[in-house]
């Protein structure tokens, strides 16, 4: 299985669903892909927030060598499934898609907490302690969705 983690700036949140996501994949031996990407440009290149790689770090994880990247079309073909962190990154992924099959891959990723909520990961950049409550949603998302599929 493909999955890409897609927010707005590649930074934060996704970083951490893609950090969080392989260490469970590891951990079950699984044989899985998973990347993630932006739906905005400004950070392209970069490594993940510092807040964000201290807290995956707190947690034993670490993702710093990530480097931020834009989303792309063919990942619509590449990836089974792409997560977005929010309804604006759900939406902007869904304007992308080209056809009904490449928006079936679209999914919120807290759906996998709570089914059919749609409901959004906060964006943290502009708040120096969201990061821990980020961190705790996307574990408990991750690991449901391994409990599922694996
Ligand atoms: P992310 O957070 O989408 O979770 O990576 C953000 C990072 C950067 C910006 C916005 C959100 N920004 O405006 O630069």
């Amino acid at each position: 299985m493909k999955i890409l983690m897609v927010c707005l700036g590649n930074i934060c949140r996704s970083p951490l669903a893609e950090g969080i996501l392989k260490h469970y994949i590891k951990r079950e031996k699984l044989d899985w892909f998973v990347d993630s990407a932006g739906t905005g440009a400004w950070h392209i290149g970069n490594p993940p927030d510092p807040r964000s790689i201290e807290v995956a770090k707190k947690h034993g994880i670490d993702i710093s060598d990530q480097r931020a990247r834009k989303i792309r079309s063919s990942d619509f073909e590449e990836f089974d499934v792409i997560f977005a962190m929010d309804s604006s990154n759900y939406n902007d992924l869904q304007r992308y898609a080209l056809d009904d099959e490449e928006k079936e891959k679209i999914k919120f990723i807290l759906n996998e907490t709570k089914p059919n909520q749609n409901n959004s990961v906060p964006d943290p950049y502009w708040d120096d302690n969201g990061f821990e409550k980020v961190y705790q949603m996307l574990d408990i998302a991750c690991k449901s969705f391994i409990e599922k599929h694996r």
